[in-house]
């Protein structure tokens, strides 16, 4: 009878509706499953031989794992707002029916009872799922190490919307309630247990069990919220005056972690104070308002898009040709043990490969794994890893300055000095020990894959993987077939990046690639901005409010004043004539040859680094660059600092340098932090209004250069009205 929900019934007259979602690993809500979970509660409800449930997962991996977004994402529809909110309310409208037996809240008010249901919960239950447990009357949960609660939608600019916000504070008390829904973070069972969210943690096989000898004690029930006189544990309402400071004190602290870039933030704040004024049954009703609301919003579509969908396909392999079957690389090459080979070799071994971390000898070696030692030592310090499995990992790598140790290794990943000729070198010697059909990588950064490939005897196994530094946190890595690569390469390329679980992006072989084809003229801008006299902290300040992790001065430091120098004379050197000045040429050199600033790890930069204290502008800043009398309003620093991003990806976008909007969107927010509130630059362009953007670019190009001027590509999709995510 159901296809998604196994429904059976013991002797006691316990139903037990164990959700297995037909075809997926782990179960979330779609619109199927929600059909088949009202007729199953109507069928609890309606049927006199039944005296209650419990409702579990038929699945090892979990609970339920949310809404399947693909089913809010960009349908491509636009429903009007009284049905999007007709669609929002459902599931909260079934759970409710769950939580009452379909009675009216004032009957159960009056003493009317309903027939029990309890959750017994076996492991991750996030948002959706999180909520199906808090519907239910009582919830028992598995002890083991797996179990996480959580509302993660806050992430992609959503709110918990099947009551979540209104349950959460009944049970908790509003301040972990706000915390919870705001913070999109998820904890762990026993926190879960103290704050009242969850009733009894039981060994793993006995949830089940427990859960029905709690409907066989109780089998007239009602939620807590449906006796007379319900309070909020440690108050509720506009007057209580243990409550008033919460709201306060959470109302500024969103606004500050935010910048008000994330409206998702507030409307949960919303929905927690408005729902503590107001009965339950209006309160969630109130709740799938502010759902509506941000769901039809188009940033919280972008963010669904890029941060969820695009993604997640990404990560599943996307590119990756289907001609080449599934690679087993179980064992792995990394050569040099820098600052990058070192990073490599730790996401490779921590992902259970086994790694040969190759150097010129052998103490510079083992200096590259002494990296993984350190971050083991960390993660131990911290009680995330035991001693076992830190010994475990790094007994993965194995050092050494002996080609020979290379030969049965599946992957070849090089990472040496950013020399054409040392890479030749390493290159050849590599190729003379390895399989036919290994595929070498390059981790280059500025050197096309075509011509490291000329060195290379099988330039079709030839292939750029481009990671981004530090190798361990940033989550983006670019993929650069070069001319002659085939198609193992590129699959060999995705099937490593999906193992150590970061998000690939195929893009063109050309100078910087993606990322740093965009990251080189926004830090420029913010250079040029200090010469014409535009107060340092501004410039950094206005990022940051525009959603940036850091700002473009502090990033320029993390770089190096030094690395741009190089970058910029290796440019000059290659193009000679037809080398365009960026006009931060004489800043870069001032910085590294007159000043001594040579970037955070040598000191200092931008910023001043005191040790033990907190980063502050270097003080004589302003004495080689003094400051404009009447300095730019906030507005003009952000949006020269938001369209010097913008135009260099439409450009990539135009020379097809990045292929697709979603690889150009994923790349910004993953690679260099752009504002993850937009979905990125490509989305933003959209959101903006194709012309708009034009208009804007054109505007800035007149006042500050060429360098604004948007592509004739833009100007064409202005012209007929198009946006890129339809055509895409
Ligand atoms: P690094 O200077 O820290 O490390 C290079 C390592 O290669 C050193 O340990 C060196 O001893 C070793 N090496 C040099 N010649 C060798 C040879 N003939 N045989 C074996 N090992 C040799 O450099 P880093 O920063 O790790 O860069 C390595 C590569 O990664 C370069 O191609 C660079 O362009 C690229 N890259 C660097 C990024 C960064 O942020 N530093 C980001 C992305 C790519």
């Amino acid at each position: 009878m159901y296809k998604n929900i196994k429904f059976d019934v013991d002797g006691d007259g316990i139903a037990t509706l164990a959700i297995d979602l037909d075809g997926q690993s782990m179960n979330v809500w779609n619109a199927a499953l929600i059909e088949e979970f009202e007729a199953a509660v109507d069928k609890v409800l309606g049927d006199d031989k039944i005296i209650g449930a419990v409702v579990t997962s038929a699945k090892d991996s979990g609970f339920l794992a949310g809404a399947d977004l693909r089913m809010l994402g960009d349908s491509g529809a636009s429903p009007s707002v009284a049905d999007a909110y007709k669609a929002a309310f459902n599931l909260n409208r079934i759970l409710r029916k769950m939580e009452t037996g379909g009675k009216a809240a004032k009957a159960l008010v009056k003493g009317e009872t309903t027939k029990p249901f309890a959750a017994a919960v076996n492991g991750l239950a996030l948002g959706g799922g999180f909520e199906l447990a808090l519907a239910c009357h009582y919830r028992v949960v598995s002890d083991s190490p797996k179990v996480k609660f959580g509302f993660p939608e806050v992430q992609v600019g959503l709110l918990p919307g099947a009551g979540g916000t209104q349950r959460t504070p009944r049970l908790a008390g509003i301040q972990n309630a706000l915390q919870l829904c705001t913070s999109g973070r998820p904890i762990d069972a026993g926190k879960t247990k103290a704050q009242n969210l969850i009733d009894e943690i039981v060994p793993h096989g006995e949830v089940v069990a427990k859960a029905k000898e709690w409907v066989k004690a109780n089998p007239k029930t009602k939620a807590p919220w449906d006796n007379k006189g319900f309070k909020f544990p440690g108050g509720q309402g506009a007057m209580d005056p243990r409550v008033v400071p919460v709201f306060a004190g959470a109302a500024a602290l969103a606004q500050k972690m935010t910048n008000h870039n994330y409206p998702a933030v507030q409307k949960i704040l919303s929905c927690v104070y408005e729902g503590s004024i107001v009965p339950f049954d209006t309160a969630i009703s109130l709740e799938s308002k502010y759902f509506t609301t941000l769901l039809m919003s188009a940033q919280t579509q972008n963010m669904i898009r890029t941060l969820f969908i695009n993604k997640q396909a990404a990560e599943k392999g996307m590119a990756r040709p289907k001609s080449v079957p599934k690679l087993d690389l179980n064992k792995i090459g990394v050569l040099g043990a820098g600052m990058m080979g070192a990073g490599i070799a730790y996401v490779a071994a921590k992902s259970g490969m086994d790694v040969v971390l190759l150097d010129r000898d052998e103490a510079s070696a083992e200096k590259g794994k002494d990296y993984s030692r350190k971050l083991n030592d960390k993660g131990i310090s911290r009680g995330k890893l035991t001693k076992e499995k830190s010994e475990a990992m790094l007994a993965k790598i194995k050092t050494t300055a002996d080609y020979n140790d290379l030969k049965d290794v599946d992957l070849i990943i090089e990472a040496v000095f950013e020399d054409p000729g040392v890479k030749k070198d390493v290159i050849e010697k590599t190729e003379a020990v390895i399989g036919k059909d290994v595929v070498f990588a390059s981790n280059t950064s500025t050197i096309p894959i075509t011509s490291l490939a000329k060195n290379s005897a099988r330039p079709e196994n030839f292939i750029g993987i481009h990671f981004f530094s530090p190798v361990d946190k940033m989550p983006l890595v670019e993929i650069i077939p070069g001319q002659q690569s085939g198609d193992l390469p590129l699959a060999a390329a995705l099937d490593f990046v999906g193992k150590i679980k970061k998000t690939p992006i195929v893009v063109s072989d050309t100078r910087g690639f993606y990322a740093n084809s965009v990251v080189m003229p926004y830090l420029n801008e913010a250079m040029l901005m200090v010469k014409e006299g535009i107060n340092p902290a501004l410039i950094d300040n206005c990022a940051v409010h525009m959603g940036m992790p850091i700002g473009p001065l502090a990033l320029s430091d993390e770089t190096s004043q030094e690395l741009g120098l190089r970058i910029m004379k290796s440019a000059q050197e290659e193009l000679g004539d037809k080398y365009q000045p960026t006009g931060t040429e004489d800043l870069l050199e001032k910085f590294v040859n007159e000043l001594g600033r040579k970037g955070r790890k040598s000191g200092g930069g931008f910023y001043d680094y005191p040790e033990g204290g907190k980063k502050h502008l270097w003080p004589e800043l302003s004495k080689h660059f003094p400051p404009l009398e009447n300095q730019p309003s906030p507005e003009e620093v952000k949006e020269r600092l938001l369209y010097c991003q913008l135009v260099a990806v439409a450009r990539c976008y135009a020379a097809d340098v990045v292929h697709d909007p979603a690889s150009a969107d994923l790349g910004a927010i993953f690679g260099w932090g752009f504002a993850p509130w937009t979905g990125g630059p490509m989305s933003h362009i959209d959101t903006i209004g194709v012309d708009k953007f034009v208009e804007t670019a054109d505007r800035l190009a007149k006042k500050y250069g060429e360098r604004f001027a948007p592509p004739d590509l833009f100007r064409e999709k202005a012209k007929a009205g198009e946006k890129f995510y339809k055509a895409a």
